[in-house]
């Protein structure tokens, strides 16, 4: 029994390994999306979900991935609670996005609880990424 957890060791260090070589980061999240149950990624269905409407605490309150994000992952946008700029979301605009899968987790965690009212799911997720890397 001793040998299990050596076994996972080397199973994240590999993980790590192949995240860290250049470029892998989003096909390594895919991959773990498609491991949790989803099946192919649709970046149309990204794109619905990225500009897609959904009801907040108040009747009259819309939310959107858009709110803090802009109409254009390729362009900033703007937190309208804390006024800050966002960087643009797109890889293609911004080569510092979707480094960190622990950090973008982290941030569809957040985003998706409070956009959706619930997190996302892998299929979604990995519908995301697939769209925003097409960009
Ligand atoms: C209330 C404002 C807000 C909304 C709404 C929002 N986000 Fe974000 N999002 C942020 C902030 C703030 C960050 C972190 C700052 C940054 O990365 O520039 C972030 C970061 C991210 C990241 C991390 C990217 C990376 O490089 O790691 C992803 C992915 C993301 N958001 C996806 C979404 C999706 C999908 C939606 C809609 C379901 C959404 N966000 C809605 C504010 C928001």
């Amino acid at each position: 029994m001793k040998q299990l957890p050596t076994l996972a060791a080397g199973v994240l260090l590999t993980f790590a390994a192949a995240t860290a070589i250049g470029g892998t980061v989003v096909e390594a999240l895919l991959a773990g999306y498609r491991g949790a149950g989803a099946s192919a990624f649709d970046a149309t269905r990204g794109k619905a979900l990225y500009n897609g409407t959904f009801p907040g605490e108040k009747p009259s309150e819309v939310r959107q991935c858009t709110t803090c994000h802009g109409v254009d992952p390729n362009k900033p946008g703007l937190h309208p609670r804390t006024g800050k700029t966002i960087a643009p979301l797109s890889p293609g605009a911004n080569p510092a996005r979707l480094q960190n899968p622990d950090e973008v987790e982290k941030w569809f965690q957040r985003n998706c609880t409070w956009t959706l009212g619930r997190p996302c799911t892998p299929q979604e997720k990995g519908d995301f990424l697939t769209y925003l890397q097409g960009l």
